[in-house]
């Protein structure tokens, strides 16, 4: 029998995890089935059961998304460094009876922006927006990147003030509120990475933090040309990107820790690719 992985979230039918995987499969050889679970949200308990059911016999490995990514953290047996300062987790591996969680959005979030947008971020002033989830899965990846500065900002100052002093990295990194955006100048790199896009909302920053020849990059994917993307575009910037990138990045990175071997991704971002236009 193949080896089993899955992605479990509720809803889970928008999910493209298994055509991701799939295509990496195929690409690298891999005896493996993918498949969608739609986790159950009560009792408490029976996300935990769900897992466990998938464990036996044969599962090897899971995807988590929203709204379990705290419930796989609290039943993991071990956390990677990423995992434990996310608090969230978005990769689970299944081995010799024991649960191994990590975390790979910021990873792949790093990459797209690194890689696939060639925009290194090594002593480059970059802003990102939100102080959530995803802002705590990033936070790591993209301080290891070496920015000359990193400023997180977020409607209440005092979120993003707790987060960066969870982590140790001198003064380059501080946390701003969206008012004092106004006289800090243009970045090179400004990632929205709150929820306001899935609501259609724009987070309340000031059109000066964009530079032309700088990159604006939108966590949320397949949104078209969200309020922010539209507020960079109308500052002039031509270097924008949605997070498509950072969904197929982060499932590379899943899979060559399951499987040991990692796929091309180019090929898969612009086959999910929806044009920002
Ligand atoms: P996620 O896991 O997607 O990061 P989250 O943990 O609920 O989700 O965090 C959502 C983030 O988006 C928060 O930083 C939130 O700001 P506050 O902490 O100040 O509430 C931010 N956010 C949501 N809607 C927003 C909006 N319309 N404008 C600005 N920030 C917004």
């Amino acid at each position: 029998m193949s080896d089993r992985y899955a992605v479990i979230g509720n809803p889970i039918g928008h999910t493209k995890s298994p055509l991701i995987h799939g295509l990496f499969a195929q690409e690298c050889g891999q005896d493996m089935e993918y498949v969608a679970i739609e986790g159950p949200l009560e009792p408490s308990e029976a996300f935990a059961n769900t897992v466990h059911d998938f464990i036996a016999p044969d599962g090897r490995g899971m995807n988590v998304t929203a709204p379990f990514k705290l419930h796989a953290f609290d039943m993991a047996d071990e956390r990677s460094e990423r995992a434990t300062l996310a608090g969230a987790v978005n990769a689970m591996k299944f081995e010799n009876g024991r649960i191994i969680a990590e975390n790979f959005d910021g990873v792949g979030l790093l990459r797209d922006i690194e890689v696939n947008l060639h925009q290194p971020m090594a002593g480059k002033r970059v802003l990102i927006l939100g102080a959530g989830g995803a802002v705590r899965g990033a936070l790591l990846p993209f301080i290891g990147a070496r920015p000359a500065q990193l400023v997180v900002a977020n409607r209440h100052l005092d979120k993003a003030q707790a987060l960066i002093e969870q982590v140790d990295a001198g003064d380059s990194l501080i946390a701003r509120g969206y008012p004092d955006l106004e006289s800090m100048g243009a970045f090179d790199l400004v990632v929205n990475a709150t929820s306001a896009s899935l609501s259609g909302e724009l987070p309340p920053v000031p059109p000066s933090v964009f530079s032309a020849d700088g990159t604006a990059y939108e966590l949320a994917y397949g949104k078209g040309l969200t309020p922010f993307l539209q507020l960079a575009k109308n500052a002039g910037i031509r270097n924008i990107a949605d997070g498509v990138g950072m969904l197929v990045e982060q499932a590379a990175e899943a899979f060559a820790w399951w499987r040991g071997v990692r796929p091309q991704t180019r090929a898969v971002i612009d086959r999910l690719t929806v044009p920002l236009e």
